[in-house]
This record gives structure tokens, C-alpha cells and sequence, in this order.
């Protein structure tokens, strides 16, 4: 059996390297910003972001990362330990992420300046004072989790209202197959709606990548969203689609072909992808949103299977997922956000998706639409 999985998955490897993508993707220009960026909610939703991935912040090293229209100082000390700071030194604002660490603390690269752990300035070389208490750069709350570091973002500054922590236990058994990242000209809503369009899916998603297949074979999806309540699961929301592989002429569907995604949502900065197919179960992908500016965002895509999972397979599964993935891209990077949009009932649950997605911004107007507008589109 591995070996029959093997070659399958060899050949549609090969067969989809032979594919050209249908169209290809147009970066948007200014004036194409400009307009569509005039109906979207704030780029900057509250919830955990990945900064960037653990490995890049080696020990006693500071990099700079850009993310919620700021820069940060991203730092590990001697300890281990990880902090984020504003990157601006408070007293001549000099980048910090110039600057080094000495043991735990970050220095300036302008006049030395020492900030510890908890942002608090520790000591000034030229200075026989006690640093004034006001030296003190903002410090980000921040958790390592499956290889990323996490920074809670709030408008408000308001604390952390849930705990990554709590999910994906068993990653740490999981092989890890590295990232892929992007720079994308959306906003990071659509990925949501995404998931609750299902209009969409059988329309941009109805063909394999594998040529010569678009004559003789579509992909059926059937999907679902559920969406989480309560305090401990109101951030969460779970996607369902079921892909069966069929004859194009006649309907009906081909044994043992397809796949299966289950999809969990955790607030707007991630999502995780589990990935089940006859020739692979469980691949997992974490793939994250973080937001530079308005329609500009970094997408990660971080890889993961069960240990003993066929290679050839996983790397076959994980580029079907990428190109689908690519055609709502080259949908968003194109599209403007309809406030009121004009649905008919099939579209799938899109009004309680932005309800859901509501509580992650600070103006709760943002991007909300309200049940009195709903009616109106549905008369
Ligand atoms: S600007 Fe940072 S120590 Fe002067
Ligand atoms: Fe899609």
C-alpha cells in the first residue's frame, strides 16, 4: 500500500507541475487601493498574531518585524526567554532592533541605553542617576507555540481574553516541514468569509490542479461552519468541506476519491487546517494572517504530519491545498468589501460570519452587519 501511494501521488505531482495556473495574479496598483480599501473594516482586529517563526530569534539576537502598521524589536535573552518591544528607544528614538542584547536586556544602538525584560530602562552608561522610571519601552504580551511567536494585539490595549496554549497538544509528536510566506493585498476578513461562502466553492474550487482531469472529472464540496459560543469558545469557529472527486458527464462520484478538510478558526490571526485524504490523514497546516497595513498582510503556512506519513503524499496534498488556496487569492486581491451585500439564501451563512467576526473589533459597527439590513437583502 505505501508503494501504490507513492506512485499516486508521484504522478499527480508531476502532473500538476505540468499545469499553468488558469490566470495570473495582478498586484493591485495605488489606484486600485484606493478604491477598494474604502468599505473594509479596520485592518487591525483584536486576537493572537504570529510575529514570526521561533527559529528566527536565535539566542542573545534581536530582529526587527513589521506588523499592526508598527515595527518591533523581537528578542531573545540568554534565558530563552522572548520579548517584544515597540521598536522606538524612548529617549532619541533609535531603532532597538539595531541595537544587541547583553544577557537579558536589549541595548540601544545610539547611547547605550540598558532595557531589561519588562521594558524598564536598567541602566544608562553615562549616567550616575538611577534611570528616570519614564525610560520604559512598551513591552507586548508574547507565547511560544508551536514553533511561532505569538503577540496579542488589542486597540484598546485590553488583556488577552483567550490562550493558544490550550490547542494543537499534539504538534509537539508531529513532524514539522517548514513554512511558506506571502505578501498579500487583502484584508484578513475575507479569509473568513471565505470559509462561509459557499456559493464559491464548487465555482473557483470545482477542478483539480491536475490537467487534462477539467474535461472528464469536478470536485463536489459540501460544506458546513459552526461557530463557537460562550466565553470559552466564542473565538472559534469550525469549517467543514468534504470533496468528492465525480464524473463530470454523468454525476456520480468516483470510489475512494477526494478529501477531506476540517478547518478551525481561532479569532481573525489563524487558522488550522487538517488535511484527510485515502492517501494521507491528518496533514496539518497552521496558517496565519498577520497584518502590516490596510489590504497588506503576511500569510505563513506552516507544515506538519503525523509521524510515518507518506512524504510524497503530504507534499502532493499540501500543493493541491496551495493552488486551490492561490484562486481565492487572485478573487480577493481584486475585490472590494460590499457593506450590504446582495445574498440569496444559498449563499451560505456570510451575515452570521460577520457577526462572528464582530467581537474581534474594538468599533463593533466595524464590518458588522446588522439583522435589520439582513432582512432587507433576504426580502
Ligand atoms: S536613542 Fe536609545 S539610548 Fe539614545
Ligand atoms: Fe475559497
Amino acid at each position: 500500500m505505501p508503494v501504490i501511494i507513492t506512485i499516486i501521488s508521484l504522478i499527480f505531482t508531476f502532473l500538476s507541475k505540468l499545469s499553468k495556473p488558469k490566470k495570473s495574479r495582478i498586484r493591485p496598483t495605488e489606484f486600485d487601493h484606493n478604491l477598494r480599501v474604502e468599505n473594509y473594516p479596520s485592518p487591525f482586529p483584536n486576537g493572537w498574531f504570529n510575529l514570526t517563526s521561533s527559529a528566527s530569534v536565535k539566542k542573545g539576537k534581536v530582529i526587527q518585524v513589521e506588523a499592526f502598521g508598527q515595527k518591533f524589536a523581537v528578542f531573545r535573552g540568554e534565558n530563552g526567554i522572548v520579548k517584544v518591544f515597540d521598536v522606538f528607544c524612548p529617549h532619541l528614538n533609535a531603532n532597538l532592533a539595531d541595537g544587541f542584547v547583553k544577557g537579558n536586556n536589549l541595548v540601544c544602538p545610539f547611547h547605550g541605553w540598558e532595557f531589561k525584560q519588562d521594558g524598564q530602562c536598567g541602566h544608562i552608561p553615562y549616567s550616575k542617576d538611577e534611570p528616570p522610571k519614564a525610560a520604559k519601552v512598551k513591552t507586548w504580551e508574547v507565547l511560544e507555540v508551536w514553533g511561532l511567536i505569538l503577540v496579542w494585539y488589542h486597540a484598546e490595549d485590553k488583556a488577552p481574553s483567550w490562550n493558544p496554549e490550550n490547542y494543537l497538544p499534539e504538534l509537539a509528536n508531529y513532524n514539522s516541514h517548514g513554512n511558506t510566506s506571502d505578501i498579500l493585498n487583502i484584508h484578513l476578513q475575507d479569509f473568513a468569509e471565505n470559509g462561509a461562502d459557499y456559493g464559491h466553492f464548487n465555482f473557483v474550487h470545482g477542478l483539480m490542479t491536475v490537467p487534462f482531469s477539467e474535461n472528464h472529472i469536478k470536485v463536489d464540496h459540501t460544506v458546513n461552519i459552526n461557530f463557537g459560543e460562550g466565553d470559552d469558545e466564542k473565538h472559534l469557529a469550525w469549517f467543514t468541506d468534504v470533496a468528492q472527486l465525480c464524473w463530470k458527464k454523468s454525476g456520480k462520484p468516483i470510489k475512494d476519491a477526494g478529501g477531506d478538510a476540517l478547518v478551525r478558526y481561532f479569532g481573525p490571526g489563524f487558522l488550522i487546517f487538517r488535511l484527510n485524504s485515502k492517501l494521507a490523514k491528518d496533514i496539518t497546516v497552521v496558517k496565519t494572517f498577520t497584518p502590516i497595513g490596510p489590504l497588506k498582510l503576511r500569510m505563513d503556512d506552516y507544515i506538519f504530519s503525523p509521524k510515518g506519513t507518506n512524504p510524497f503524499a503530504r507534499r502532493y496534498i499540501v500543493s493541491e491545498a496551495a493552488a486551490q488556496f492561490h484562486d481565492d487569492i487572485l478573487i480577493w486581491e481584486r475585490k472590494g468589501f460590499a457593506k450590504k451585500p446582495l445574498l440569496v439564501k444559498e449563499d451560505g451563512p456570510i451575515i452570521q460570519m460577520r457577526n462572528w467576526y464582530s467581537q474581534f473589533y474594538s468599533d463593533p459597527d466595524n464590518g458588522f452587519k446588522s439583522e435589520e439590513e439582513e432582512k432587507l437583502v433576504k426580502a
